[in-house]
């Protein structure tokens, strides 16, 4: 592990921030090699009080010896924040930019030129470090480099290294605005339970648990979901009548074409 003699630097003490800063404690990082610059005071009053790290009004200051700078700002702030950043970052430095529609391109723009960059999308569930990153590395990136952003972002869940810049915005569609397809599937499973006469606690609570369950059943046995589902279908039995209504509402389909509802809409915002 790499992590632990690196300094890190994050632009930015938002949601995305925390849940990183709080991984890479976990992780073993030492908190005085973790620094944070944030313009907001309540926020940084925040931060000082929850985790033992350097936490600083002024984002060049942030800077001082950073192996990595980590760019957690919303994307609308990203370009004129690198462009006062610029001139003050070492030609070592490796930038991570998890501002959402921001291309390399746009980010190579702001930044001197050659400077060690990595886009990346993560999603939520980073929050408890059970997210998925997908990391798009310059091309000429050195592999050491993309160990060091593999390293850091793995601390958020997992990571998958990605060629295409392309893929981005289906990858936005896909995972970045999944977890929100699935609350609603959580919420709509706890209708059902509550519909049939149970407590609405207990509803909430067969449903999290099942959705939970259930993934980790694919992610863990390697099985294909298809197979999964023949497994516990009876003939005749309880749970092919239920998944015949969701083939007759066309789940499937809605489904997919939520993925392409929300990829078009990444496009069109990403320009
Ligand atoms: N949350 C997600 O699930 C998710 C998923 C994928 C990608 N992302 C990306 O992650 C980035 C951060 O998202 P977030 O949810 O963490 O946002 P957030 O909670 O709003 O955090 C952004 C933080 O940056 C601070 N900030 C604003 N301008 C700044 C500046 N000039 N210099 C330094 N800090 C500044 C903000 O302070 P003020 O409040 O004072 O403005 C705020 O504390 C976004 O670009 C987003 O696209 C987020």
């Amino acid at each position: 592990m790499m992590l632990q003699n690196k300094t890190i630097a994050f632009i930015g003490g938002g949601n995305m921030a925390v849940a990183m800063i709080q991984g890479l404690l976990a992780a073993g990082c030492a908190p005085t090699r973790i620094r944070v610059a944030e313009p907001d005071a309540g926020q940084r009053q925040r931060l000082t009080e929850r985790f033992p790290i350097v936490v600083l009004a002024e984002n060049a200051l942030a800077l001082a010896g950073a192996d990595a700078v980590v760019i957690a700002v919303k994307p609308g702030k990203v370009d004129g924040v690198l462009r006062l950043l610029a001139p003050v970052l070492g030609p070592e430095m490796l930038i991570l930019s998890i501002a959402a529609g921001i291309s390399l391109a746009q980010l190579q723009q702001a930044l001197p030129a050659g400077q060690p960059l990595v886009r990346v999308m993560p999603n939520t569930p980073a929050l408890i470090g059970a997210g998925i990153s997908a990391l798009l590395p310059i091309p000429t990136l050195s592999q050491e480099k993309r160990h060091l952003a593999q390293e850091i972002m793995a601390v958020a869940g997992d990571v998958v290294e990605i060629e295409e810049e392309s893929w981005m915005d289906a990858i936005t569609a896909l995972s970045g605005s999944g977890p929100a397809y699935l609350f609603l599937i959580a919420e709509a499973l706890s209708d059902g339970g509550v519909a049939c006469g149970l407590p609405r606690g207990l509803a909430d609570r067969l449903a999290v648990k099942t959705l939970i369950g259930s993934a980790r059943l694919i992610d863990e046995t390697g099985q294909h979901p298809a197979v999964l589902k023949n497994q516990v279908t009876s003939p005749g039995g309880t749970t092919i009548a239920g998944l015949e209504q969701l083939e007759s509402a066309g789940v499937r389909a809605a489904l997919m074409a939520a993925v392409r509802a929300a990829w078009s809409r990444s496009r069109a915002l990403s320009g």
